[in-house]
């Protein structure tokens, strides 16, 4: 060990870590030094501890395992040592709350993996499963530590299967700080939630250069696997962040929503209940049924001022998924998006509904489901790329799910669409539907030239023809009531009701109990 590591025991004052994030990149602000922290603050990236720091209670981190050092004798490791081997890991509390976290270190050996690294990482893992709290993980890691070979392959399987084991009970949220390539993305894939910082962090499994030799395509690091990449092309990450500040107090806003462990309810906020009518949502819908409308305005009108939390906010845009609070209790929200693709559900959309709603259902979080959905989107890529068992993703997530549930159809419930958005027959508790909620096999024109089509195509006028029978089917169908007449819908409200009777309901629902048959487990179709 030599003068490297300083890194462990200089910390910039507060002002100074604010400062270096600001001025990213700022090599003028950072002098010409080369220590280990200046290292990772050219890069504009907080040290492991600052990490740790910002994210945790002020004195309440308590670290374990700061002596462990790496066992390799090979490549002339066996000359090199550093203190905790690349990983600060321990304790300490968010909001007076328990939480477990591990953080590593980029400046030992890329943040790389060795076995005692990742051993570290388990017994942290095994600490927060066996007293019930949830695990952070703040990742900055060039993946499996190379001079190792299959000892650091097994500290990663290691890590997986707990990951594994853990899922379900406490919650895991993954944050990635820096480069993330190999085995160093499999873990935070297994996690709940994904939390990525622009331009510094990237992850993939395999990098550029060797996408360019197996493929020939060119492509940066920042395109393959950046922030923004993830956040909206292929979903692997829920939050793209402006810097680490941002990163690390999204972490802390999302577990103010989340219990501590599966056995647990998430936190109640003090609220005082007054009138809670919101004429504001009676204003949303517009006039013509095929105008889009933001999602966003029913649930901003719906929940506790300020307190919706968007989750993969960037990525099928089609579905609005997130936390809220309703009279101080933490809720899900899965919302159809009528300002995206008219708000049909695809591929994407089914999967990221099917996770948040698996999520909220593993950690009692009640769902709300606001529903306005045209059907299923058609067509080759569609049907070739798997429709059908990623929307069934969605209908097993929510069939599956047994905390209080509840759906408000405020315009468009078309098709199989309308089942699998929480109906009541696949175990919603409550079902409320505004006045102009239209429930259908499919739109009125569709209908209507499908089961006319002979009359319509023998009709002296076939377009008068056709709009009558569109009429026709209208009347029927474009109101909420037949579902209302068969207790589909359990009643018709008043937009400006709706938080009311959420309230209510929602507190009607807190103590259900709801078992699944017995089985080992189901088999959701992946
Ligand atoms: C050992 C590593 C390392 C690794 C980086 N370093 N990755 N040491 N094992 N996996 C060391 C470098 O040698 C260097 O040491 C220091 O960390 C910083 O690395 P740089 O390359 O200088 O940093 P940068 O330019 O920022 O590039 C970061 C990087 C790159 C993109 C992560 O280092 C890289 O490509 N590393 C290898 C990634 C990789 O292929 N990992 C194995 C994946 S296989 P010095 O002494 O020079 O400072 C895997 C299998 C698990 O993970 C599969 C499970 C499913």
């Amino acid at each position: 060990m030599g003068n490297k590591d300083k890194r462990i025991y200089t910390l910039p004052t507060k002002e100074e870590k604010f400062d270096l994030l600001a001025k990213k990149n700022s090599e003028a602000l950072l002098g010409g030094g080369e220590n280990r922290i200046e290292s990772q603050h050219k890069k504009g990236k907080l040290t492991a501890r600052e990490r740790v720091q910002l994210l945790l209670d002020e004195d309440s981190f308590e670290e374990i395992g700061k002596f462990v050092m790496h066992r390799c004798k090979d490549f002339g490791l066996d000359k090199e040592h550093y203190l905790g081997d690349g990983v600060v890991t321990g304790y300490g509390t968010i909001n007076g709350r328990l939480v477990y976290v591990f953080s590593q270190d980029f400046t030992v050996f890329g943040g790389s993996l060795s076995e005692t690294h990742a051993e570290k990482i388990v017994k942290i893992m095994d600490l927060a499963m066996k007293n019930g709290a949830p695990v952070i993980g703040l990742n900055d890691s060039g993946g499996a530590r190379i001079q190792e070979g299959v000892v650091s392959l097994g500290g990663y399987a290691d890590i997986f299967y707990k990951n594994t084991l853990a899922s379900g009970v406490v919650p895991q949220i993954s944050a990635i700080m820096g480069p993330c390539a190999g085995g160093a993305v499999y873990s935070p894939a297994i996690t709940d939630f994904i939390m990525m910082v622009e331009n510094t962090s990237y992850m993939f499994v395999t990098g550029p250069n060797v996408v360019k030799t197996v493929t020939q395509e060119d492509v940066t690091a920042e395109e393959l696997g950046g922030a923004s990449t993830h956040s909206s092309k292929s979903g692997v990450t829920h939050f793209s962040c402006a810097n680490e500040v941002e990163c690390l107090n999204n972490i802390k806003n999302l577990l103010r929503y989340v219990p501590q462990n599966c056995e647990e309810d998430a936190p109640v906020y003090p609220y005082q209940l007054t009138d809670e009518t919101r004429e504001v949502l009676n204003n949303i819908i517009p006039d013509n049924p095929n105008q889009p409308y933001d999602i966003r305005e029913v649930i901003e009108g719906v929940v506790d001022q300020d307190s919706f939390l968007e989750v993969h906010k960037d990525f099928a845009e089609n579905i609005v998924v997130g936390f809220a609070l309703l009279g101080g209790r933490s809720i899900g929200i899965v919302g159809n998006q009528p300002a995206s693709m008219a708000g049909v559900l695809d591929i994407h959309s089914s999967t990221k509904g099917a996770r948040f709603v698996r999520f909220c259902d593993s950690f009692n979080v009640p769902l709300l489901v606001l529903e306005d959905v045209p059907g299923f989107l058609p067509g080759t890529d569609q049907e070739w790329n798997a429709i059908i068992t990623n929307g069934a993703k969605l209908l097993y997530a929510f069939s599956e799910a047994t905390v209080p549930r509840i759906t408000v159809i405020t315009r468009k419930a078309y098709g199989g669409a309308y089942d699998v958005m929480n109906s009541k027959h696949i175990g919603a508790d409550m079902n409320y539907a505004w006045p102009t909620a239209e429930i259908a096999v499919m739109g009125a024109k569709g209908a209507a030239e499908i089961i006319f089509k002979r009359e319509i195509a023998a009709a002296d006028d076939p377009e008068k023809k056709l709009q009558e029978k569109v009429d026709d089917y209208t009347g029927k169908f474009a109101n909420p009531y037949r579902a209302a007449h068969r207790g589909y819908v359990d009643e018709v409200i008043l937009p400006e009701n709706t938080r009311t009777k959420l309230i209510k309901a929602f507190k009607m629902l807190e103590n259900k109990v709801d078992k699944l048959p017995k089985k080992k487990h189901g088999n959701i179709p992946l």
